[in-house]
């Protein structure tokens, strides 16, 4: 293959990118990057609450507009990111929960409205949705958000119900980290889903955010826990993927990365209903890891000037069983 678009055509999945629109918008090496490697799409901010309705009932639509109208005229498909979520929010909702100007009933119909409002806006332009979002602690017992606490566990049934409605095509997700080798998150995990199932609830996917470090080890069993899900009836996907080192860069380490994204791939395309494989940003550039985890970075396919590592070429080496 030439490249990842091509890459993935082959192999009957989509590889995808997470996308940070001040680049897309005024980076032109970005955007033609993106464009070439890229036939899936998620916005790495640009949809998340805060972002879309910054005051209440005041939306602010235009980067994600820009992002579903980059991807339509690059046929890319669209993961949304992300519906419900405990980080993020706006500061009108969480003060308003906080100081009791919002009580429970009054914030279980702004989670519906929202969810409404926007999966209509985008309705049949975004193939997938992360509906709820990293809702287990690493415990495995349920993540006391203010949706939890306030709204109790069912949120997450009327979430998805609330998000098929409003667009009965779209594949609806749960999605979380360490989900790749956490057993008692994956146990949560798996009882959630199983119990939503059997309350005919609408979800579609599991998404294994998969943001690794080479100084923790690969995950042995991926690609065992992304059958287990599989055989629930559930598509899956490599929702946010980057894996990154403590620094400097050095070649050996950046050999060890290129072979966790490898076995990542590999872990994907082994099972037939993993369809689609997104890395958290593309370019070491524009990466959220240097902000978040000191003396870390370089978790990316392509360096700072857009060069591919060799992380890449192993990706374009890989080969289905
Ligand atoms: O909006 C402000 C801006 O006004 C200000 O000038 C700037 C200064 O730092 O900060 C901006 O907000 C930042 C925001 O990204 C938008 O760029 C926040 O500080 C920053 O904390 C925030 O980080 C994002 C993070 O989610 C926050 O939760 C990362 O970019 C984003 O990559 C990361 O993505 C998450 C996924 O959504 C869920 N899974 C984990 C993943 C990594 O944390």
């Amino acid at each position: 293959p030439r490249d990842l678009r091509e890459l993935a055509y082959q192999n009957g999945i989509r590889i995808g990118s997470a996308v940070n629109i001040a680049a897309l918008r005024d980076e032109a090496d970005y955007r033609k990057v993106l464009n070439r490697e890229f036939s899936h799409v998620t916005a790495e901010n640009a949809m998340k609450w805060e972002s879309v309705e910054p005051e209440r009932g005041v939306f602010t639509w235009s980067d994600a507009d820009a992002l579903v109208d980059n991807a339509r005229r690059n046929n890319q498909k669209v993961r949304g990111h992300t519906l419900v979520w405990h980080n993020q929010l706006p500061a009108w909702l969480t003060s308003g929960v906080e100081n009791g100007t919002i009580d429970a009933a009054e914030l279980r119909e702004i989670l519906r409205d929202h969810i409404t409002t926007q999966v209509r806006r985008y309705k049949g332009k975004i193939r997938a949705w992360d509906v709820v979002n990293e809702v287990v602690n690493d415990d495995g017992t349920m993540r006391q958000s203010i949706w939890l606490t306030h709204l109790g566990p069912g949120y997450i049934a009327d979430a998805f119900r609330w998000a098929h409605r409003a667009d009965p095509h779209a594949r609806l997700y749960i999605n979380d980290y360490n989900l790749e080798w956490n057993a008692p998150k994956i146990e949560t995990t798996f009882s959630i889903v199983k119990d939503l199932q059997a309350q005919g609830v609408p979800i579609h996917g599991i998404g294994f955010q998969g943001h690794l470090g080479i100084q923790y080890g690969y995950p042995g069993d991926w690609a065992n826990v992304m059958s287990r899900f599989a055989d629930l009836g559930l598509e899956v996907a490599v929702t946010e993927l980057d894996v990154r080192m403590e620094l400097p860069v050095t070649s050996e380490k950046l050999a060890t990365q290129a072979d966790y994204y490898r076995r990542a791939l590999t872990d994907c395309l082994g099972v037939k209903a993993c369809r689609e494989f997104t890395v958290w940003g593309f370019t070491d550039r524009h990466s959220w890891v240097p902000g978040w985890f000191e003396g870390e970075g370089a978790a990316c396919l392509f360096d700072e000037n857009l060069a591919p590592k060799p992380a890449y070429h192993a990706l374009l080496g890989v080969k289905k069983a």
